[in-house]
């Protein structure tokens, strides 16, 4: 799909709620589009997946779709891949860093430390980044975006992506998650 984006200075009222519903049925369509995409591949597989610790750092593979996103060689948020070539991730990430040439996004990458070797990783650019229209700062309510990477990546052991939670799923009191990201000293953590 081919989406195009038109920058429209001082719109009026008129041109700025056509760009709002323009911009939620955008959301719509992709949302579905990536949907239909990841019905047809395998998710949430972590083939290298080994018995975790909580609190330890993540084995290599252990969390695929795990992804980086830098600004100048900086670390401001992770992600998960979604497909090929989506990531979901934060609304907030992109508040003050909000054009999509400045973000390098890492695939299948362990450590930060530079001086580890990573053979496994992939580097992307940044098409585009696609807010919530409803997102509010303040609030961080739809605090949610979807990036489409440069170019797909082809899934490794070391990426494939997560799966989405259904329309219908239900998330009982008491289910156990695990929350990833990465903490000090730049090393992918797991928690419960
Ligand atoms: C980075 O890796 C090198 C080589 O393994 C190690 O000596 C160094 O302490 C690491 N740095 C950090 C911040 O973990
Ligand atoms: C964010 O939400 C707050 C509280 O509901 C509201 O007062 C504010 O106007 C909202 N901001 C935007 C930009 O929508
Ligand atoms: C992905 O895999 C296909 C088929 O093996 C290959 O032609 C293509 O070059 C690969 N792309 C990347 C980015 O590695
Ligand atoms: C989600 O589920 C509700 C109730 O089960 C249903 O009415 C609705 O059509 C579903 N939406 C989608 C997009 O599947
Ligand atoms: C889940 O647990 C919280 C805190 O104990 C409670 O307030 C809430 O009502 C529970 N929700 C459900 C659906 O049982």
């Amino acid at each position: 799909m081919q989406c195009k984006v038109y920058i429209v200075r001082e719109p009026t009222e008129a041109a700025y709620i056509t760009m709002e519903f323009l911009k939620t049925l955008m959301l719509i369509i992709l949302i579905s589009v990536t949907r239909k995409t990841i019905k047809a591949q395998r998710c949430g597989i972590s083939s290298l997946s080994i018995p975790a610790v909580e609190g330890e750092d993540a084995a290599v593979g252990n969390w695929p779709w795990q992804v980086n996103l830098q600004y100048f060689g900086y670390h401001i948020c992770g992600g998960s891949l979604i497909s090929q070539e989506w990531v979901l991730t934060a609304a907030h990430c992109f508040y003050y860093i909000s054009s999509a040439s400045y973000w390098t996004v890492y695939l299948g990458r362990q450590s930060q430390n530079m001086s580890v070797s990573n053979p496994q990783k992939v580097i992307r650019g940044i098409r585009s980044i696609i807010i919530h229209p409803d997102y509010n700062h303040s609030q961080l309510i739809n605090d949610i975006a979807l990036l489409r990477l440069s170019k797909p990546v082809n899934f490794t052991n070391y990426i494939s992506p997560i799966c989405l939670a259904g329309n219908d799923s239900a998330f009982h009191n008491g289910t156990t998650c695990w929350s990833t990201g990465w903490g000090e000293p730049g090393f992918l953590e797991q928690s419960d």
